[in-house]
C-alpha cells in the first residue's frame, strides 16, 4: 500500500471510530469498541502490517502516525469508560441509598432482664477488685463433679438431673455434661489462675427439671470465689452484704445456716429477709434461701493445683434467675424466656 493510501485510511478509520465512541452509550459499548478498533484483529493492528510493504522513509513517517491515532482512540475509550462507569454509579446513589436518620422505628430495643441484673452484678464485685470469669457450658463430667468432691453416688449425678453430652463409660475426664451448676468454674480458674484470685463467673446452667413456676431447666447462675492466704468466713459475709446492698439499694438482713456442699467445709446456705406487700395490702417479711457457700474442700484446693496448707478461700453460688425474680418481682420463672414484648420491655 502506498503511503499516501495508507494516511487516507487512517483518517477514515480516525472519523469513523471517533463517531463510533461518541454514540457509545454503556459500559458494554465501549467494551466492544475496545476489541473491535485497539483488540488484536482491529484495521489499525492490520494497518501496522502493512508498514512492513514501506520503504524505509515512508515507515519512519506512517509508523507515528498509527501510533498516535491508536494512542489518542484508547485514551478516549478509557476516558469514555470512566465517564460511564461513574454516571452508572451516581444513578445507582439515586435509587439505592438509605437515610439512617430517617425511618427509625420509634421503639427500642431493651435489654433483658437477666442482662440487667448480671451487669449489676458484675459492676459491683468488679468495684470490689473482682475479676469476671468465664466458661463452657458443655463440660467434662470430671470439672462439674469428681473435680468438686461430688462422688459418683451422690444424688444430683443422677441421669435424671443432668443432660449428659456423652456418656459411655466410666471415664469421668471424657464423658461430657450441660454444666449443672456454675462451680465448674472453680476448678478451671484454680488451675488457670492459681492463687490468689477474685473471681465471679455468671452464666447459663442446665437441670433436667420438672418445670414450674420457680424452676426452669435452663437458668442463670453467679459462681464467686476468693482464695488468698488467711481468707475466713467473715470475708465471705462482707463480700455478700456489699453485693446485696448495692442490687437492692439499701441494707438487706441475712442469715447464714449450715448447709451441705461436697465441694465446701464448712458448707453454708445464705438466706435473705424479704420484706414485700401482700396481696391485701399489708406489709410482710419472710426468709428467703438465697445462695450455697462456704469455704473450698481442701480436696478442690488441690484438684485446681493449690496448696490447702498455704492457702484458704470461700466459694458461693447463686441463682442470678432467682434474683431477677425478686429484684423484679417476677413471680414466675417461665415469663422470663416467653419472648412476651410486653413482659420483658419493662425493665
Ligand atoms: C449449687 O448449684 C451450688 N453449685 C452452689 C454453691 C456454689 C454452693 C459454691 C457452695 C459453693 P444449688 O443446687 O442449691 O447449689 O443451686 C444454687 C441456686 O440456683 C439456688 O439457690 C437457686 O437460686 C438456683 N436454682 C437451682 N435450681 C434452679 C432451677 N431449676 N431454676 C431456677 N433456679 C434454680
Amino acid at each position: 500500500m502506498a503511503l499516501s493510501d495508507l494516511i487516507e485510511k487512517l483518517e477514515l478509520l480516525k472519523t469513523k471510530a471517533e463517531k463510533v465512541l461518541k454514540e457509545a452509550f454503556d459500559q458494554a459499548s465501549i467494551e466492544i469498541f475496545i476489541s473491535e478498533y485497539l483488540g488484536k484483529k482491529s484495521e489499525i493492528q492490520n494497518l501496522f502490517k502493512t508498514l512492513k510493504d514501506l520503504s524505509p522513509e515512508e515507515k519512519k513517517e506512517a509508523g507515528p502516525v498509527i501510533n498516535t491515532l491508536r494512542d489518542e482512540l484508547q485514551k478516549k475509550a478509557f476516558a469514555k469508560r470512566d465517564q460511564l462507569e461513574q454516571a452508572a454509579l451516581e444513578e445507582k446513589l439515586k435509587t439505592e441509598w438509605l437515610d439512617v436518620t430517617k425511618n427509625i422505628p420509634s421503639e427500642k430495643g431493651s435489654l433483658h432482664p437477666i442482662s440487667h441484673i448480671q451487669r449489676e452484678i458484675e459492676r459491683i464485685f468488679t468495684s470490689m477488685g473482682f475479676q469476671i470469669a468465664d466458661g463452657p457450658m458443655v463440660e467434662t463430667e470430671w470439672n462439674n463433679f469428681d473435680a468438686l468432691n461430688i462422688e459418683s453416688d451422690h444424688p444430683a449425678r443422677d441421669m435424671q438431673d443432668t443432660f449428659f453430652v456423652q456418656n459411655d463409660g466410666n471415664d469421668s475426664q471424657k464423658n461430657t455434661v450441660l454444666r449443672t451448676h456454675t462451680s465448674n468454674i472453680q476448678i478451671r480458674t484454680l488451675k488457670e489462675q492459681g492463687a490468689p484470685l477474685k473471681i465471679i463467673a455468671p452464666g447459663r446452667v442446665f437441670r433436667n427439671e420438672a418445670l414450674d413456676a420457680t424452676h426452669d431447666a435452663i437458668f442463670y447462675q453467679v459462681e464467686g470465689m476468693m482464695v488468698d492466704k488467711g481468707i475466713n468466713l467473715s470475708h465471705l459475709k462482707g463480700v455478700i452484704q456489699v453485693m446485696l446492698d448495692g442490687i437492692f439499694e439499701k441494707n438487706i438482713k441475712t442469715r447464714i445456716r449450715p448447709g451441705y456442699f461436697p465441694f465446701v467445709e464448712p458448707g453454708l446456705e445464705i438466706d435473705i429477709w424479704w420484706e414485700y406487700i401482700d396481696k391485701d395490702g399489708v406489709a410482710q417479711g419472710k426468709w428467703l434461701e438465697f445462695m450455697g457457700a462456704g469455704m473450698i474442700h481442701p480436696n478442690v484446693l488441690t484438684n485446681g493445683g493449690v496448696d490447702p496448707n498455704e492457702y484458704s478461700g470461700f466459694a458461693f453460688g447463686f441463682g442470678l434467675t432467682r434474683l431477677a425474680m425478686m429484684k423484679y418481682g417476677i413471680e414466675d420463672i417461665r415469663l422470663l424466656f416467653s419472648l412476651k414484648k410486653d413482659f420483658l420491655t419493662q425493665f
